[in-house]
């Protein structure tokens, strides 16, 4: 069915639906459609731009024709062009001519902002909670693991000695950060269009601040020409998923680093692994590997985005149809990565006995050293040349500086004394780094303690969000 027959002959359209039908996939917001089209049909009624028993009819249909389409299962496809004609002929067949008034003092283009507004708000939702799984998988990882240490690294070569706590805190931050990004895309989705019409607003009395309050939004389009030809808030969607799939790829590399055989510092549990078609003893880091290339499909999802909303003209154009596709893309890709490589964080076997041997490695007592060095009268950068010195000497001997011997710390500088020799266990390395967001236990156990505050809140803040449909 199309909506527009009218002013054209037999066969118009013909050639054009089967490229411009948006029915496979604007489908996935039936409910919204619906919760939309009850809202505005009560609305019609309430301001007696239809008659009161008309309004009833409309919304008892509608609510029939949801229970029908959603125990059936939204039909993958239909002659229909779009979502919005699937739900008139279905309307038509049930209650007849009635059904046309539904869209009065209404056009698609608003209809279909506001649709797709409700939409995002709940996918605001889903998001938040797959990115508030990992991050309740992270912290509890760090919980049980508070007094593990491990290298921490720069270059990806050993560096200074750090909690393996604080390292999955910093995993942790990044998906906070995203938790506010997706907040504001809920925020930007959170604007009532309806009543703007084709996009110079209609000519019946509404009331919009009824639909909005029915349909929980916070505010009422301002400009009728923007409320139809503004995307922003699928780009803020976009924007926070392709981040959150960047900060996953950071994180499943590194998953798939420590649980490499010369690392060895974790083992994915064999439920998250997969095996080789050749090498019978490959156990294999596919998930993380998954999970880091989908953020190339998030940034490609934005940017692609970004590039159909340069330059258009105003107010609507059928380019931003394509802003579904963008989002379901986007969706499709984020939700399932971020379960899976939650449960993947939640089932993992921390090798701490390894972590430790490898933060003694790589001379990592060196700023350690030379800080004992400042303690005793030298400058940063003289204590800097001399234990770069040591650790030129300990390179040609073969060995590590943790190994070092008094001897050797004092054929280097006569200001190293017995107690120095303390500075090379790793954990003393940790226990010193006591400023603020520092790796010393007491800075991480607090740290741990308000994220999960704060994961806390962000879920409690939610809980009501988005409000129930009518
Ligand atoms: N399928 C369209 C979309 O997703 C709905 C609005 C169509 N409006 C129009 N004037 N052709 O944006």
């Amino acid at each position: 069915m199309i909506l527009w027959g009218g002013r054209f002959g037999d066969g118009g359209g013909s050639k054009a639906t089967d490229f411009t039908a948006s029915f496979g996939f604007d489908r996935r917001f039936f409910s919204e459609d619906i919760s939309a089209s009850i809202t505005h049909a009560e609305m019609l009624g309430r301001t007696g731009i239809i008659k009161k028993v008309e309004s009833e009819h409309l919304v008892d249909a509608l609510g029939r024709l949801r229970e029908r389409v959603l125990a059936a299962g939204i039909p993958d496809s239909a002659d229909d062009e779009d979502i919005f004609s699937f739900v008139e002929r279905e309307l038509l067949a049930d209650i007849g001519s009635v059904a046309g008034m539904l869209h009065t003092a209404r056009s698609r283009n608003d209809q279909v902002a506001t649709d797709f507004r409700l939409y995002l708000r709940a996918a605001a939702g889903r998001l938040q909670e797959a990115v508030r799984t990992l991050r309740s998988a992270v912290l509890d990882l760090a919980a049980t693991h508070p007094h593990v240490i491990t290298a921490g690294f720069t270059h990806l070569q050993v560096a200074q000695p750090v909690l393996l706590a604080h390292h999955l805190l910093a995993w942790e931050r990044m998906f906070a950060r995203d938790a506010t990004l997706i907040d504001a895309a809920y925020d930007a989705a959170d604007v009532l269009p309806l009543g703007a019409g084709a996009l110079a607003g209609v000519a019946y009395p509404i009331d919009s601040g009824y639909v909005a309050e029915r349909l929980g939004f916070a505010r009422l389009a301002e400009n009728s020409i923007d409320a139809v030809a503004d995307r922003d808030f699928v780009a803020s969607y976009l924007y926070a998923a392709a981040m959150t799939g960047n900060h996953l790829s950071r994180v499943a590399e590194e998953i798939c680093l420590w649980n490499s055989t010369p690392y060895s510092l974790i083992t994915i549990d064999d439920a998250y692994a997969t095996g080789s078609s050749i090498m019978p003893q490959k156990k294999n880091p596919d998930v993380a590997e998954l999970a880091r290339a989908k953020a190339g499909r998030l940034l490609g999802a934005l940017t692609g985005f970004l590039a159909t909303t340069k330059g258009l003209p105003f107010a609507y154009n059928l380019d931003l149809q394509e802003d579904k596709e963008a989002i379901f893309t986007a969706e499709d890709a984020i939700l399932p990565a971020l379960h899976t490589l939650a449960g993947l964080i939640a089932t993992l076997t921390v090798h701490s006995e390894r972590m430790r041997e490898l933060a003694a490695t790589g001379h990592s007592a060196a700023t350690d050293l030379a800080d004992y060095l400042v303690e005793r009268g030298l400058t940063f950068r003289q204590s800097h040349e001399v234990v770069g010195q040591l650790v030129q000497e300990c390179e040609t001997r073969g060995i590590n500086l943790a190994d070092a011997d008094l001897d050797l710390l004092r054929a280097t500088s006569k200001l190293f004394a017995a107690e120095s020799l303390e500075r090379l266990d790793p954990a003393w390395a940790v226990n010193a780094r006591n400023s603020v967001g520092g790796t010393a236990p007491d800075r991480v156990a607090a740290a741990l303690a308000a994220a999960r505050d704060q994961l806390n809140a962000g879920a409690a803040a939610w809980k009501d969000r988005p409000p129930p449909l009518p």
